[in-house]
């Protein structure tokens, strides 16, 4: 891959930028932000770093859209960040204006660009920039499981004292409350969580990871989470740039699979190098059927308010 546009210049635009940098995944990032001087400086920052990672792509920024120009993959990470107490949707009705502009630079200037979301809430605009494109569910994506499950791992690791290289998790639903961590998938290198944890542990792991980026914003107070959430765009990357056909919980349009359609929420996808190349339909059992169904619900609804906003 030649060339990666983030768009937003915040926190974990610059987050992503300088793993993507470091790791070498393209020969050029492009930042684009519409505060001005901001993306110049950021660029300017990472570059610096060059030398003590020995990276040498081209990084640059911009207030001009024009910088998104012959992208072959756009990041969306622009949006006006949710304060403590605040959900996800809360920032829709600012964001999705935010995310209709980005929408037609790309149209203008990135025609043929994959496309993966990461402003929030991640469903609804993924849902968004999709329908506003017209570009179909293998280009445009979002990023919402990848980094839950994460978080669901990393809590597994605290509480056995196990690898974190061993643990494997399944996040799957809307990136909200109502998001469904499947723990009958989850294992410890092929060994059921169920084995090491009660079930009490586990429904409080599971808890915890429904609240994990309201746990961290908390914390932070002025802040989000962008570090993981850097990391977690950046394993997507790896996934699309390396061919590497990963089977990644990704924010997807569906289309009948999992009983839903008209909407855009996690699914198990296989990411490659031409994005999403095809859903992985799991069989549910009635409970997790039932909380993936509350959650479509819940993402619906924000869908619906989008009508509203055009
Ligand atoms: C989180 C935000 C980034 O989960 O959605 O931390």
């Amino acid at each position: 891959m030649k060339k990666i546009t983030i768009v937003g210049a915040g926190r974990v635009g610059e987050t992503t930028a300088q793993i993507l940098a470091e790791t070498e995944l393209c020969r050029e990032i492009a930042l684009f932000d519409v505060r001005e001087d901001v993306p110049e400086g950021v660029a300017l920052d990472i570059l610096q770093s060059a030398p003590f990672f020995k990276f040498d792509g081209v990084i640059h920024g911009s207030n001009d859209p024009r910088i998104l120009q012959d992208s072959d993959l756009v990041i969306i990470t622009a949006g006006f960040p949710r304060q403590p107490g605040m959900s996800r949707a809360d920032v829709l009705e600012s964001n999705v204006r935010i995310i209709d502009q980005v929408t037609d630079h790309m149209l203008a200037y990135a025609p043929n660009a994959l496309v993966l979301v990461v402003s929030n809430p991640v469903d609804t605009l993924t849902y968004r920039v999709a329908q506003r494109t017209g570009w179909g569910r293998a280009r445009v994506f979002g990023q919402a499981g990848v980094l839950d499950a994460s978080r669901m791992a990393s809590f597994i690791a605290q509480e056995t004292g196990f690898s974190t290289r061993d643990i494997t998790t399944l996040v799957l639903g809307g990136h909200g409350d109502t998001m469904v961590p499947v723990t009958r998938f989850c294992t410890i290198n092929g060994v059921p969580i169920a084995h090491f944890l009660s079930e009490e542990r586990i429904a409080a792991i599971v808890e915890r990871t429904r609240k994990g980026g309201a746990e961290i914003l908390a914390l932070r107070k002025n802040s989000s989470a962008y570090d993981a959430p850097g990391a977690a765009v950046a394993t997507m990357v790896d996934a699309i740039v390396n061919y590497r056909r990963r089977v990644l919980p990704c924010v997807a349009l569906l289309d009948g699979e999992y009983g839903e359609r008209d909407l855009a929420m996690g699914v198990p996808c296989i990411l490659s190098a031409h994005g999403i190349e095809s859903i992985v339909e799991l069989e549910l059992n009635a409970a997790e059927h039932a909380d993936f169904a509350q959650s479509a619900q819940a993402v619906r609804a924000d869908i619906e308010r989008l009508r509203d906003l055009s």
